[in-house]
């Protein structure tokens, strides 16, 4: 089996985004492929820390990219918005034309903005020519999504700093991580033959 890996690129400055990257890796890791786990450049106590920041070689060189931010105001962190300001030249190379990509989001409140976050994180993502994929309904997890998780990606929802992941959200999670990781395998093969 030739060698595949996702990125799974996300901010996280109290640890809930960081429970569902960490889901989102269990689901890639279960297809064989690898998962990266990156962030960016932040103050030293934000959770997503504990990862290195992305390079741009990283990026350039991926076969699929998951990315993740806490809901901010229905959008992004400005840290990962930041970041893909800095991308023109990967952008003018059409580096990420035609890789797989999904995203996921956490909030703390039910109707915070899960949604709008989700599509505000795959903006840049469709700039670049990637293929977004959502979590599609024969997922059972989303039929019984009690909090976060939808089509548009994972997310989860965090009313209590001591939040864990309700059993849908993860499963969800871990379904979106596989179905990245096994589209990016098929499009690698296909392009190597
Ligand atoms: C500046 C700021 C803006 C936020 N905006 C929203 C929001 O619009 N809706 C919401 O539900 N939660 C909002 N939150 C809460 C975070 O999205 C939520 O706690 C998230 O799960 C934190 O993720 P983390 O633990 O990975 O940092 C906001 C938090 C901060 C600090």
């Amino acid at each position: 089996m030739s060698r595949c890996n996702v990125i799974i690129f996300y901010f996280s400055r109290g640890g809930h985004t960081r429970a569902l990257a960490d889901a989102i890796a269990e689901g890639v890791h279960a297809t064989g492929a690898e998962a990266l786990l990156r962030t960016v450049e932040t103050d030293s106590d934000a959770a997503s820390m504990r990862d290195l920041p992305l390079s741009k070689d990283e990026l350039v060189s991926c076969d699929g990219l998951i990315m993740g931010s806490p809901t901010r105001f229905g959008h992004m962190s400005a840290s990962l918005q930041k970041f893909w300001e800095s991308t023109s030249r990967e952008w003018l190379n059409g580096e990420l034309i035609d890789k797989p990509a999904a995203v996921f989001t956490t909030s703390s409140s039910l109707h915070g903005g899960q949604e709008s976050t989700l599509l505000n994180i795959a903006l840049p993502l469709l700039h670049h020519g990637m293929l977004l994929t959502g979590i599609p309904y024969d997922q059972p997890s989303l039929h019984h999504a009690d909090a976060g998780g939808s089509p548009y990606g994972a997310g989860a929802l965090n009313q209590n700093p001591n939040a864990k992941l309700t059993a849908n959200e993860r499963a969800s999670a871990i379904a979106l991580g596989q179905r990245v990781a096994t589209i990016a395998r098929q499009l690698k093969q296909t392009k190597d033959t």
